[in-house]
């Protein structure tokens, strides 16, 4: 079993927070000295993965992630800037219209989220509102960069919506990577983990993902992982971030929703309830994967009427992740094949089991931001949420789903259907939900990229040696 250098690995990579709210600061480095100045006063107050699960949690969390411009700025050396993913190189903006499909209404023209000009990430998160204000936390950062000579740019607050919804209404956050080397006590119930690693040929059992999948400097999937050449300290214990700002339409997508369970209704079998906020919740689940709650569809086909109609207040604590598509539902009867979870993982689904899913994995440890909708069609204010994932390779894994699984269908046979939260403008405007009959839906895009940074998170050691102005590491 691999031994995780937990002592240097940034927290909330390998397990989440769970925290209600924070802010992400960006800042800009005029100077290499006034930001490895910054950096070091930081750099003591930064949180890392706890061994055990805290029996304390600190009053506030903080991180430090850095864009590739950072790393120049900071006076990182050609050498070691070389060696970096092109991915990461390319200026994320350039790249998001590129390859990510940001185009048309989710160009960066449009965004409002603008940290191109920005070098250095803090995120806070921090563990009880009532003692400690967000805010600020970010003024107190904001007070130490400005002693040390680093200018602030956007801050992003995030604010955690009651029982873990994200703001279409679904409890978020359960489908997550279970990662070899993770102490056991982070656990959690061993039935919530079964499902959340790699299918094994055996069709009942599921090992852990090699954690080099999203920390850098360990075995991964394919190999021994091991770092080499000069960028190999920047990167060890290290992880990539992809940071994205995604508005959602919600009165869009209820209307949608609405609009579209009616006719859904007409394509199920006579018997079935006709009750049209039943049909509201049956059509979503069907298009997430998980009923709203976060219990899996794959696990439990229907809900009686009675039970939907207490959906949205409720979040399961521990749904069952134990399920896998290929022997019992190969054709999205059940779970259709271009529902969110399934697209985002399809675990078995694809030919080779689940070897074309294990190397495409991502943590994700995003965050609403803005308030929670009234339910009227008129608030249609500025919400959304900030998408964070974690990977130890952004084109392999989170551009790869974005781009081949969420933006085009052809994987999964579906032609050019997009994903009904994350798929961008273009493809096909439709939806199938496989059925008796299967229905096509309509599809609106209900959610529009409004800014998008790749960072690398390095690990302890990485910062202090840029601060230290480690000898092949940063300088002439
Ligand atoms: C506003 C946009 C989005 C919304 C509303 C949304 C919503 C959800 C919901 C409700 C779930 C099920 C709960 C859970 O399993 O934790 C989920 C799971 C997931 N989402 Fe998204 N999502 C969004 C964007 C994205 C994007 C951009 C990606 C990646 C490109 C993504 C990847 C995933 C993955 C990997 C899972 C877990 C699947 C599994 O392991 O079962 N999501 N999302």
């Amino acid at each position: 079993m691999v031994q995780l250098d937990l002592a240097d690995i940034q927290g909330n990579i390998l397990v989440g927070y769970g925290f209600p709210a924070g802010r992400h600061q960006f800042f800009h480095v005029p100077t290499a000295e006034a930001g490895r100045r910054f950096l070091s006063r930081i750099l003591e107050e930064v949180t890392v993965q706890n061994a055990q699960p805290w029996t304390k949690k600190p009053r506030v969390a903080a991180n430090v992630a850095l864009t590739y411009a950072g790393l120049e700025a900071l006076g990182v050396q050609d050498a070691v800037l070389a060696q970096l993913p092109a991915a990461f190189r390319e200026p994320t903006r350039q790249r998001a219209e590129r390859v990510l499909g940001d185009r048309a209404r989710n160009a960066p023209c449009h965004w409002d989220l603008d940290a191109s000009e920005s070098h250095i990430l803090v995120l806070l998160a921090v563990s009880d509102i009532t003692e400690t204000k967000p805010d600020e936390a970010a003024e107190n950062v904001r007070g130490i960069a400005s002693a040390c000579g680093v200018e602030p740019g956007p801050c992003q607050p995030v604010q955690a919506l009651p029982n873990r919804r994200e703001h279409f209404g679904w409890a978020d956050g359960f489908g997550q990577p279970a990662v070899e080397g993770v102490p056991p006590g982070h656990r959690g119930r061993r039935r919530a983990r079964a499902g959340q690693g790699v299918p094994e040929p055996n069709g009942i059992t599921w090992r852990d993902l090699k954690a080099g999948e999203f920390v850098l400097g360990y075995p991964d999937e394919d190999g021994p992982g091991t770092l080499g050449g000069p960028a190999a300290p920047l990167l060890r214990n290290g992880s990539y971030l992809v940071y994205r700002k995604l508005y959602q339409d919600v009165p869009g997508f209820h209307r949608l929703l609405r609009e579209q369970a009616r006719r859904y209704g007409a394509t199920l079998p006579a018997e079935a309830p006709r009750d049209i906020d039943h049909l509201c919740e049956v059509l979503a689940a069907k298009l997430a994967g998980r009923w709203r709650d976060g219990v899996a569809v794959p696990l439990r086909e229907r809900r009686r009427v009675e039970d939907t109609k207490r959906l949205a207040d409720s979040a399961s604590r521990n749904p069952d992740n134990n399920f896998r598509y290929a022997a019992l539902d190969p054709h999205g009867r059940i779970c259709p094949i271009g529902a969110h979870i399934r697209r985002t993982n399809p675990r078995d689904a694809l030919v080779g089991g689940g070897a074309l899913s294990r190397r495409h994995r991502i943590i994700r440890r995003g965050m609403p931001y803005g308030a929670q909708w009234d339910g009227s069609e008129q608030d249609s204010a500025d919400r959304g949420l900030i998408f964070v994932c974690f990977n130890a390779d952004i084109e392999r894994q989170f551009e790869f789903v974005q781009t081949q699984w969420v933006n085009d269908g052809n994987a999964f046979g579906l032609g050019d259907d997009r994903d009904v939260f994350a798929g961008l403008d273009g493809g096909s405007p439709k939806l199938v939900i496989q059925g008796d009959v299967p229905f096509l839906m309509k599809r609106d895009q209900v959610v529009f990229t409004r800014g998008c940074e790749y960072l690398l998170m390095p690990g302890i050691d990485a910062l202090r040696d840029i601060v230290a102005t480690r000898p092949g590491l940063v300088g002439p």
